[in-house]
């Protein structure tokens, strides 16, 4: 039996206007860039998962053209928020034919739940009552093996200054999921860079921005050089799977590092 292929992209950061820059790095360039690399890559897909950050300040024609980018595809996506993201706006726009909002993907062998981390007017990550209830109710009710999905981290990822925006309640997540042995991973994205821990039998990982990364271990805000990436999940019907992250093969977008544009 094949595994199941999903390919996570996160903090696209898609701007107002086609052709606009945020830290001198035309995001939505790199965003169609990254799609057509993982396709060509791999192969097809049978889950496209958008962890949030989809556009910067978004403008409906900001969700309108990462929709276009999508259908190209013809792969069913699965769209969460992030805190730059207008999550009632992104469930107008990115919530018909193959696009979708909604909250656990059903596969055969698999299931996918979406969380929303979103804290309201903050971009740290806050995970409400109601998302942990339905955590909590969706595992109780369906035993297939769970990748669940979020934009905000919900462990420590080593950059002091990035970690002030995870998750605050994230061991109230890690108490439920822990709860459940059918929970394998817990994916994310927000931090532009990779992490990859093991918390007991659930592996934490993230992907890697689709446009500008973060450095690993800074203290304040700081670049990286790594070129943009994303993750691609290889699910088994057994319940095990593999995961890794990949980086395209790109000359070096040319950073202008200013905090305040972001
Ligand atoms: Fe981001």
């Amino acid at each position: 039996m094949p595994a199941l292929k999903v390919l996570q992209l996160s903090d696209l950061h898609v701007l107002p206007h086609a052709g606009d820059t945020l830290l001198g790095v035309d995001t939505e360039y790199y965003f169609a860039r990254i799609l057509n690399e993982a396709f060509q890559s791999h192969g097809t897909f049978d889950l496209v998962l958008l962890t949030g950050d989809l556009g910067q300040d978004p403008t409906p024609d900001s969700y309108r053209r990462i929709a276009g980018h999508l259908r190209h595809y013809a792969t069913p996506c699965l769209c969460l928020p992030g805190n730059h993201d207008d999550w009632p706006l992104m469930q107008r726009e990115l919530n018909a034919d193959a696009l979708s909002c909604r909250k656990q993907w059903l596969f055969p062998d698999w299931q996918i739940i979406g969380l929303n981390s979103q804290k309201p007017g903050s971009p740290g990550g806050y995970l409400a009552g109601e998302e942990l209830d339905f955590l909590d109710r969706t595992l109780a009710a369906c035993t297939l093996p769970a990748l669940l999905a979020m934009h905000h981290h919900c462990v420590a990822s080593g950059s002091p200054w990035m970690d002030t925006m995870m998750i605050e309640n994230g061991e109230e997540l890690l108490r439920i999921a822990e709860n459940y042995p059918q929970v394998k991973a817990i994916t994310c994205g927000h931090v532009h860079q990779e992490i990859a821990q093991q918390q007991r039998t659930i592996q934490i990982v993230s992907a890697p921005a689709s446009c500008f990364q973060f450095k690993p271990g800074a203290t304040e805000f700081a670049l990286d050089i790594k070129p943009p990436g994303y993750r691609v999940f290889e699910l088994y019907a057994d319940g095990s799977l593999k995961t890794a992250c990949h980086r395209i093969a790109a000359e070096q977008p040319e950073l202008r590092l200013d905090l305040n544009s972001y």
